[in-house]
């Protein structure tokens, strides 16, 4: 189950499909972003070991999607470059608490709720897309998300800072705000617009 607190209209993934070579690149650079996002849990949080392993694998993961998605621009004769970047994280973010172990936890739920919000996004591309190499792409892709988002709700978990009834409050709070984000984001073809 996916803990967000709105759905994408269906219009979306049309829109984003018009555009597909410039929300491929993003997704490039959304994947590259996740394994970097994880990596840095890793170093930033190692008196919480229980996140280690979980966290690597999840990197090594993304790293795999990352050059997948690349692969698949080459095959199209687009090439991998800088992009403006959607402002959706950056604005996700914004609700993290400054203090620890709070700080830990609210990364950790940010984290599931842009797994999530992938995985949706990703499931619509792969509904509305014609069958081909971008719709096995997108069809294989959203699995692996929806099972990082778990990941990540479970290490929120794990951690102990917060008991169960502290969690799921938290994950409401923060996936109300997303679910405005999300609501007011940038007109840019982008995963996460
Ligand atoms: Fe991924
Ligand atoms: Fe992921």
């Amino acid at each position: 189950m996916l803990r967000l607190a709105s759905a994408t209209p269906p219009t979306w993934a049309a829109a984003a499909i018009a555009h597909m070579d410039e929300v491929l690149l993003d997704h490039a650079h959304c994947e590259k972003k996740a394994a970097s996002t994880a990596i840095n849990l890793i170093f930033r949080y190692p008196e919480y070991p229980q996140l280690v392993t979980p966290l690597s694998a999840l990197a090594r993961e993304e790293l795999e999607h990352f050059e997948r998605v690349v692969e698949l621009m080459r095959s199209r004769s687009l090439e991998f470059k800088r992009q403006r970047p959607s402002p959706y994280a950056g604005r996700l973010l914004e609700i993290v608490r400054k203090e620890e172990p709070q700080r830990m936890v609210d990364l950790l739920i940010c984290c599931a709720l842009i797994e999530a919000r992938s995985c949706e996004r990703m499931k619509l591309l792969s509904e509305t897309l014609d069958v081909g190499d971008l719709q096995t792409l997108y069809a294989d892709l959203l699995a692996s998300e929806a099972r990082h988002h778990t990941t990540y709700i479970d290490l929120a978990r794990q951690t102990g800072v917060v008991d169960e009834v502290a969690l799921e409050h938290r994950v409401r709070e923060i996936a109300n705000h997303e679910a405005a984000v999300i609501a007011d984001a940038s007109e840019l073809p982008r995963l996460h617009t």
